[in-house]
């Protein structure tokens, strides 16, 4: 450890006001275990660090934002509750995917039975976009924290930036060229980047366990939607049974969390959630749900510098875009 680097048992804001921070996106980055933070969601990180305790049957979705957290969330929640609940008066119909699956490091007062992740019932369904691998090495590698399941989802980031782009203006009004976006993002300075390393901790897990880690694409999901759900939920430990099948229940959950079907209700195109410090309207995660969108904004150049970034930073590791 660094001697001059300073202390984790100073008062949290005292500490985080000793870290590099970064403005450029609409709200200023800090680099904490050199990811970069949101300053209200870096508190809470803390937080997690201190006091986050894997459980041995959690379920942890883990997305960079913009990489298709929302779909996920969909997706993991309809399947792993399926015996329970039925298609016809689905939560999903009248809640926001965001309000159904906790972020460890966003407690949302907005969602039914909120509790802190601490006191949630097992088997507990969280998500987070944290870099659970490096943030907590020892709870990760060991005890219950090896056993849990972790499904990791990240995309093409010339797609990931693009709607990141368009969502700094939807959410905070903001506006940059997406030259300097790119220019950011290219030295690793994105919320919870740099993009590659954190890809990198899951995909590198994903390899080395790939009973507890399941490492997906964005892009494969969308080419076969049915395919993909039928892999999470083997992955899940609940895989669909014949009777299932025939009866078109693996068709039936795309269908329910397609980007048509979520955007066509009215609770994912009005309201929102006030998190004291920032507001965000539910109809901020739904733009396009496309994949490739990011030749509609960036040149071929500017796709072809951040490809080559992008390529350089996950040499050998036997992952690609
Ligand atoms: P675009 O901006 O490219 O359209 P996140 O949920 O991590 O914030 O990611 C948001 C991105 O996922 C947005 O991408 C959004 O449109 C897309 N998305 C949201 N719900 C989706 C769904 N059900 N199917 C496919 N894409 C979805």
């Amino acid at each position: 450890p660094d001697d001059a680097a300073p202390s984790r048992s100073i008062r949290p804001k005292d500490f985080i006001s000793t870290l590099p921070t970064r403005g450029g996106w609409s709200t200023p980055l800090i680099q904490y275990n050199k990811y970069w933070h949101r300053p209200h969601v870096l508190s809470e990180t803390l937080r997690v660090q201190d006091t986050f305790r894997p459980r041995a049957d959690d379920i942890i979705l883990v997305t960079q934002p913009k990489c298709g957290t929302t779909w996920l969330k969909a997706l993991a929640f309809t399947i792993t509750s399926r015996a329970r609940l039925s298609f016809a008066d689905h939560p999903l119909l009248t809640r926001h995917p965001q309000h159904l699956v906790q972020f460890i490091e966003m407690p949302d007062p907005h969602i039914i039975g909120h509790a802190h992740v601490d006191a949630l019932p097992s088997p507990r369904l969280l998500a987070t976009h944290l870099p659970l691998f490096s943030l907590l090495p020892h709870e990760m590698s060991s005890g219950d924290g090896c056993r849990c399941r972790i499904v990791y989802l990240c995309r093409d980031p010339k797609d990931a930036l693009v709607s990141r782009w368009h969502f700094e203006r939807k959410v905070d009004g903001y506006h940059m060229e997406l030259e300097e976006a790119l220019a950011m993002f290219c030295e690793g300075v994105s919320e919870c980047g740099p993009f590659w390393d954190h890809c990198l901790e899951y995909w590198k897990e994903s390899l080395a366990r790939p009973d507890k880690v399941l490492f997906l694409k964005y892009e494969e999901i969308m080419a076969d939607p049915v395919r993909a759900v039928r892999k999470l939920a083997g992955f899940l430990g609940a895989p669909f049974s014949e009777e299932e099948e025939s009866s078109g229940v693996p068709r039936e959950v795309v269908r329910l969390c397609s980007f048509e079907t979520l955007t066509g209700l009215p609770v994912n195109q009005a309201g929102g959630v006030d998190h004291g410090n920032f507001y965000m309207p539910n109809s901020a995660f739904f733009r396009k749900g496309v994949t490739g969108d990011w030749a509609n904004h960036m040149s071929r150049e500017m796709g072809e510098k951040l490809d080559l970034v992008v390529r350089e930073k996950l040499q050998g590791s036997g992952l690609s875009f």
